[in-house]
């Protein structure tokens, strides 16, 4: 997969994109993330990418030109244009997924006041929005949605089927994980996990995925599929018990 990153402070996301994992597979040819300076697409002597907005108000949009030019310059046969702005639709799991199937994607970060209304008019296919709350740019919306995609290509994650019991994947949250020491300031990791029983440990970490959700995000419960048997645990914790008691009963 190919990811562009249209931008007027390439510097901001560049250093991020050579770390970690993001940068392995990057030198892996796993996936091929190009940064690109708005600017270069800008005309005249001054570059300029930006301008006052029509009709007062103060602050500066940018500017069409530099956007449509970037985009005609960059685009491929099925690439997909996304603008990253807090009007577009909320970005989740299931819309990192969705773009993680995709060949190309070309990410237009926004800057100062925001960017003209044609751009969400007629260059892009896709508005995306991190979370409702309102950052300088949109290079770090850009990286957010990168890293989210990139990390559900094959090979990235290095070790295979790693994001199947993940926060969203099956629609709850992931369940408490831990290493050594088996006790740490007195508390100790959960006796199941080191009983070496992988089916009480299967059960153990559903029910305590089940009981996370339940307790910190009941609307995830809503649009995922329980089976009669998760929603007969929903049932015993709404009656008040714990998943140490439902385990304990179980044994
Ligand atoms: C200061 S914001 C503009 C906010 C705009 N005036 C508004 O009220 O909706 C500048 C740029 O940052 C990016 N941005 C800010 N918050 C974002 C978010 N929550 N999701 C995606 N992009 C965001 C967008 O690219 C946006 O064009």
């Amino acid at each position: 997969m190919r990811i562009d990153i249209v931008t007027l402070f390439p510097g901001m996301v560049e250093p991020v994109l050579g770390a970690s994992m993001l940068g392995r597979a990057r030198a892996r040819g796993l996936v091929d993330i190009r940064v690109l300076d708005l600017r270069d697409y800008a005309k005249g002597k001054h570059r300029i990418a930006d301008d006052y907005q029509f009709g007062g108000g103060g602050g500066m949009v940018l500017k069409p030109e530099p956007l449509f030019a970037a985009v005609e310059a960059l685009r491929t046969p099925g690439a997909r244009v996304i603008l990253l702005d807090p009007r577009g639709r909320t970005f989740t799991q299931k819309v990192a997924a969705e773009l993680a199937r995709e060949t190309h994607l070309i990410l237009l970060a926004g800057r100062y006041e925001g960017v003209d209304a044609r751009v969400s008019e007629r260059l892009v296919d896709d508005s995306i929005s991190i979370g409702d709350y309102v950052l300088t740019g949109g290079e770090l919306p850009a990286l957010v949605v990168t890293d989210a995609v990139a990390r559900l290509l094959p090979g990235v994650l290095g070790a295979e089927g790693a994001t199947e019991r993940e926060s969203f994947a099956s629609g709850l949250l992931e369940p408490p994980q831990y290493t050594r020491p088996e006790e740490f300031q007195g508390a100790r990791v959960p006796a199941v996990l080191l009983s070496g029983d992988h089916a009480r440990i299967a059960r153990w970490r559903r029910v305590q995925a089940l009981w996370l959700t339940w307790r910190t995000r009941p609307e995830l419960l809503k649009s995922t599929g329980l089976t009669s048997d998760e929603q007969r645990l929903v049932e015993r914790f709404e009656r008040g018990e714990t998943p140490e008691q439902i385990d304990a009963s179980a044994h």
